[in-house]
């Protein structure tokens, strides 16, 4: 099978990489030049554990290739995926998609016989049918079907996810477009992977709800973690005990500085606006949405506050600004909340990140970048913790406390033990713990 994927961003190049592994023919093509001349080059336009080696592997058997040429990329393809950006527009929170629909535009032309356009980017209920709509405008001869397969997987752990999912869904109305998808996962039918044919509309609005409820559920034990600050509980003991009931499920219940990254808070907001437009507001994503933006600003006036009363002048060493660990992604990271809060209230802010990659351009000039973690927190009043990147775990208490010039610090992700940190003589705080 061939098969083309536009876009090469996080989605499509995982997602073209790991089809290419099933052993399908997979082009990627993308309209920025620079990102083909690098993937060409075998450089990688993202940081994602193992992609490099697996798009190497791919690219040598013959079987990943790279364009910016969307005639090259079409010809003879089975299915042309939309793998492109769904970002907030501007003004109103709907998805923004001119992308999609440029793209779908784009590939209808480049069509040279019968194909499967499919939409894996996360689209609103009712894109399907506009892109068929585009698809009859453009090619009334019908040779063109359209499918929505959205995508689950999460950045850093992308490659396993997309290999190994919880469950493929494919929205189709077209029998020949549903053997078509069927086949390109014929691999995951071995590992038993339930894969749910259903509408493109009952698709599209999985997608924003299986985010949406994610979303939800780090918000509320984020609120029941604030609530066990305050009556002295232990978040990780009462998420444990609600988690191992099956009804709620273990995952997802670790409390932090509010969920951030390039899915939750758009895809939120999306889902919102869709049910208001529709007539049926969902309040509870509304409340979801409000909650975890509140939360962020909140953060840093935490921090503010365990700085003492005159914060200003004062030094603040951060691990961690990317929005979860394993990822260089900045998108909606609750450090470009946070971060900017403390620089206007004077604080001199250190960071580190083992992927700073995008973050120098997405955080204020002023922050200033350190290679180590414990270089962030030479001198520093105080040390925040704001991704768990695993290396942050393995940091010796008393290696931090010397490089320190004051003995506060903030854990936004519970990365340390309470009793360790306080033994080794620090004031040490963390979220929804004694
Ligand atoms: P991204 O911004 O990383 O990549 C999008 C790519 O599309 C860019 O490289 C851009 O140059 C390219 N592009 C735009 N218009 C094009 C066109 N007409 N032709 C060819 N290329 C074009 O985006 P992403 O994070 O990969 O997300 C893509 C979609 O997948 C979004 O809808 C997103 O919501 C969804 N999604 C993302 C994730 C994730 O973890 N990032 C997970 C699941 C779903
Ligand atoms: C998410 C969805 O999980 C994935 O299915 C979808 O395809 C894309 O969006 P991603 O944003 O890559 O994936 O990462 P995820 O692990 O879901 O984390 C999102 C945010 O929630 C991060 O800021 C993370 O720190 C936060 N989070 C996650 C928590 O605060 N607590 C948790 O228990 C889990």
């Amino acid at each position: 099978m061939r098969i083309a994927m536009i876009g090469a961003g996080y989605v499509g190049l995982v997602s073209g990489a790991c089809f290419a592994e099933f052993g399908v023919d997979v082009t990627v093509m993308d309209v920025d030049p620079d990102k083909i001349a690098g993937l060409r080059a075998g450089r990688m336009p993202i940081y994602e554990p193992g992609l490099d080696k697996l798009v190497a592997e791919n690219v040598r058997n013959g079987r990943l290739t790279f364009t910016t040429d969307i005639d090259a990329a079409v010809k003879g393809a089975d299915a042309v995926f939309l793998a492109v950006g769904t970002p907030t527009r501007r003004g109103d929170g709907h998805a923004d998609l001119t992308y999609v629909y440029a793209a779908a535009e784009q590939v209808a032309r480049a069509a040279d016989g019968p194909l499967v356009i499919v939409t894996k980017s996360t689209v609103p209920v009712g894109t399907g049918r506009e892109v068929q709509a585009i698809v009859r405008r453009v090619r009334p001869d019908g040779q063109i079907a359209v499918a929505s397969n959205p995508e689950f997987l999460r950045e850093g752990s992308a490659i396993g996810d997309f290999m190994r999912p919880d469950r493929v869904v494919i929205g189709v109305d077209d029998d020949r477009a549903l053997a078509v998808m069927k086949r390109l996962y014929r691999p995951l039918y071995l590992i038993e992977t339930p894969v749910l044919a259903v509408s493109i509309e009952s698709a599209e609005l999985i997608k924003y709800a299986a985010n949406a409820f994610l979303a939800t559920k780090i918000t509320f034990i984020n609120e029941i973690a604030d609530l066990c600050e305050k009556v002295g509980a232990d978040v990780h003991d009462v998420a444990r005990g609600m988690g191992l009931d099956g009804r709620i499920g273990r995952k997802f219940l670790h409390p932090g500085p509010g969920y951030g990254g390039s899915c939750f808070p758009k895809d939120t907001l999306a889902l919102a606006r869709t049910a208001q437009d529709a007539g049926v507001p969902i309040r509870l994503v509304e409340a979801t949405i409000a909650v975890n933006e509140a939360r962020k600003a909140q953060m840093a006036d935490r921090i503010l506050a365990a700085l003492g009363p005159s914060p200003a002048g004062k030094r603040v060493g951060v691990l961690g600004v990317t929005f979860k660990p394993e990822t260089d992604d900045m998108r909606d990271a609750p450090s470009l909340v946070i971060l900017p809060k403390l620089v206007a209230a004077g604080v001199e802010v250190r960071a580190f990140d083992p992927q700073p990659g995008h973050a120098r351009q997405a955080l204020p000039a002023a922050v200033g970048f350190a290679q180590t973690a414990l270089d962030a927190a030479k001198g520093a009043d105080a040390v925040v913790v704001l991704t768990e990147w695993n290396e942050f775990r393995a940091l010796a208490p008393h290696r931090l406390k010397s490089a320190m010039a004051g003995d506060v610090v903030l854990d936004l992700r519970n990365v340390w033990d309470p009793a360790a940190m306080r033994a080794a003589g620090f004031a040490y705080s963390s979220i929804g713990r004694p």
